[in-house]
């Protein structure tokens, strides 16, 4: 709908089509690759909490965020190992404004669903409000989920150091998302939310 709002906007203005495809892609902030508390520390506060509000997690931390699980750190290479530097794993963005796909090389979201598709990932209820779920995909088989894992783990430590919660949850609807997706060929792996507390 807003898509369908911008082009129509972008037409009557006399835009190119560019400027309006530009509205799908958001650049985000440079992630703050330094500071943080002590890595010992955030492994010991590291845990499941289960409880978020729907205070929104901003643009800085959503790009630190996804910096951890999947960003480009070194020789066009990854904040995590991967088998064989396949780099094949998917990070999707899911929050009330739509889905993104997250580009770790240009540090980019881009739109890929404008609905929130955030009921996907309630089959916990409590977990409703939360602002943020990370979806992980993947095709190398055998170590796709191995991939996951270091990328959930490297958020959850990043959460563990700035009062945000998180849980990985392996209970979602994964075929209803990977339809809505239309992503046949990658396999759906895990999901994890990140949020606010109440305060
Ligand atoms: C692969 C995986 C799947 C999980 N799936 C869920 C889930 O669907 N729902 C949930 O509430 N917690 C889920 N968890 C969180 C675990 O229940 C939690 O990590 C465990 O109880 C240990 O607690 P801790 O993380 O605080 O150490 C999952 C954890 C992992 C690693």
């Amino acid at each position: 709908m807003k898509k369908k709002l911008m082009m129509a906007l972008g037409l009557a203005q006399g835009l190119a089509a560019f400027d309006v495809a530009a509205a799908d892609s958001i650049t985000l902030p440079e992630p703050q690759k330094e500071g943080g508390i002590p890595l010992m520390e955030a492994i010991n506060r590291r845990r499941t909490t289960r409880e978020f509000s729907a205070k929104k997690i901003d643009d800085q931390m959503l790009s630190d965020i996804l910096y951890a699980a999947w960003g480009v750190s070194h020789d066009g290479k990854r904040t995590i190992p991967t088998a064989r530097n396949l780099q094949d794993m998917q990070v999707y963005v899911i929050k009330a404004d739509g889905t993104f796909l997250y580009d770790g090389e240009s540090n980019t979201l881009n739109l890929v669903s404008e609905k929130d598709l955030r009921p996907y990932f309630n089959k916990q209820d409590l977990m409703a409000d939360a602002p943020l779920t990370l979806l992980f995909t993947g095709k190398a088989p055998k170590y796709a989920p191995m991939h996951a894992g270091s990328a959930y783990q490297n958020v959850a430590l990043y959460t563990a150091g700035c009062g945000l919660n998180n849980v990985v949850r392996g209970m979602f609807d994964k075929e209803g998302i990977a339809k809505e997706l239309n992503i046949p060929e990658e396999e759906v792996l895990i999901s994890q939310t990140i949020g606010w507390p109440y305060m």
